[in-house]
């Protein structure tokens, strides 16, 4: 008998500042709507220098483990491309932050954004083999351009953290999907630099042209067509890209089902907007938007795009369980979102020079920052505290 497997719980963590687009696209010398229609985003994440990758992982996987949940996961899978360090995996700390058992496997994924969707697939892999296994899969970075490019607008940071299990509460996953990968130079950032290098409109362009080619080729093992979903989630750089990926493929749709599916896009992008990108977090952030503001019901065919730049893209697929609601807790989202602070460009501009430094001193509390559960308070002796 095939186990079903997928995603049981979903917590996410974002830091508590963000940046608002309007006054970023006025401080740049552009107009308001071309960052909030343009691209589609009206507010960033501000990763303060007292959050990482580690920290904004434990903070929201905390969220979806209970101690006698903790004793069970058998693997931390830790997608991210923005690692703390060259050999130790940031699933290590996180491992011991959380109080894993030490008989877990703990490593770090790494193919820009699509690190998160390789972990979930090798989770569930894993699962299907060993049934009873719970396995713990992150996406995590801090996504950072430079200040005053074209790029600073599509920046932001934050953390899911996903419970893969057998008999999941939210999504079983398809063992079927389609998988792309090419030697592209779109988007990358060689180990010297701590800012991406990026050729936007290229990279939009070869998103768009492995959705075309994951989504032909999914449709010709499946036999599936549009037809057999309810809504499609994207990785989302910024909400734009997911809408131009979506309208590639809407004409194949009837008109009532293109509704639908517009409706359920509207939804899967409304947390990512107040967001910002966070790389291989984002199609899972997406994932959790349409679950908090969609109309789904049980039984749903949800299909998923997710593209790493480098680069690499997938397109799978799940069906929406009859206990969803129960796998993530929507108010505490609501909650995070509504109680962060807003910071002038001025503040988000010295907040973006400290954050990466690699100063041995306290880290400071940037202004109006709260001090979340899990936190960097500083480096002593070239080791995190
Ligand atoms: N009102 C409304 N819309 C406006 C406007 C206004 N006043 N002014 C401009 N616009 C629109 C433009 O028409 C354009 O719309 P379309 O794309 O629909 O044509 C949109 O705003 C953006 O304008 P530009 O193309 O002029 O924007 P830009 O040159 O400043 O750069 C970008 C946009 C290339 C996305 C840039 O932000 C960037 O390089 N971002 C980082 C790279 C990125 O995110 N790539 C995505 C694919 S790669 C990936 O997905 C992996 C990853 O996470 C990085």
């Amino acid at each position: 008998m095939t186990v079903s497997v997928g995603i049981d719980k979903i917590g996410f963590y974002t830091p508590s500042l963000y940046l608002d687009m309007a006054e970023l696209a006025t401080a740049r010398g552009e107009d308001p709507n071309k960052y909030l229609i343009g691209i589609g985003q009206s507010k960033q994440a501000v990763i303060p220098p007292t959050q990482d990758i580690v920290t904004m992982a434990a903070n929201a996987a905390s969220q979806i483990l209970t101690p006698a949940l903790k004793a069970e996961v058998a693997m931390v899978l830790f997608g991210t491309e923005s690692g703390i360090d060259n050999s130790k995996a940031s699933a290590v700390y996180l491992a011991h932050l959380l109080g894993l058992s030490p008989k877990t496997r703990a490593i770090e994924v790494k193919q820009a954004c699509y690190g998160a969707t390789a972990g979930l697939q090798l989770a569930a892999d894993y699962v299907r083999v060993h049934p009873q296994a719970k396995v713990l899969v992150i996406g995590a970075d801090v996504a950072r351009y430079g200040l005053r490019t074209a790029g600073e607008v599509t920046q932001g940071g934050g953390a899911v953290a996903m419970l893969v299990t057998a008999d999941p509460q939210i999504l079983t996953l398809d063992m079927v999907s389609s998988y792309h990968t090419e030697d592209v130079m779109d988007f990358w950032r060689p180990t010297y630099r701590t800012e991406a290098l990026v050729d936007g409109k290229y990279s939009t362009n070869v998103y768009l042209d492995f959705f075309k080619t994951v989504w032909a080729d999914y449709q010709q093992q499946t036999n599936r067509t549009i037809v057999d979903f309810d809504a499609f989630v994207f990785h989302l750089p910024f909400t734009k890209m997911g809408r131009k990926g979506l309208r590639q493929i809407l004409p194949e749709a009837q008109p009532d089902q293109q509704k639908s599916l517009k409706a359920a896009f509207e939804a899967s992008q409304e947390d990512n907007r107040n967001v910002g990108n966070l790389y291989t977090g984002s199609l899972y952030l997406s994932l959790l938007s349409l679950l908090r503001h969609g109309q789904l019901t049980a039984g749903a065919r949800l299909g998923f795009f997710s593209y790493g730049s480098g680069a690499e893209g997938e397109f799978f697929s799940g069906i929406l369980q009859p206990n969803y609601q129960r796998g993530f807790d929507g108010a505490a989202l609501t909650t995070l979102l509504a109680q962060r602070k807003r910071v002038s460009v001025a503040e988000y501009e010295d907040i973006y020079r400290a954050q990466l430094s690699n100063d041995s001193r306290d880290v400071q509390l940037p202004v109006g920052e709260e001090v979340a559960q899990y936190y960097l308070a500083g480096r002593q002796n070239q080791q995190r505290q």
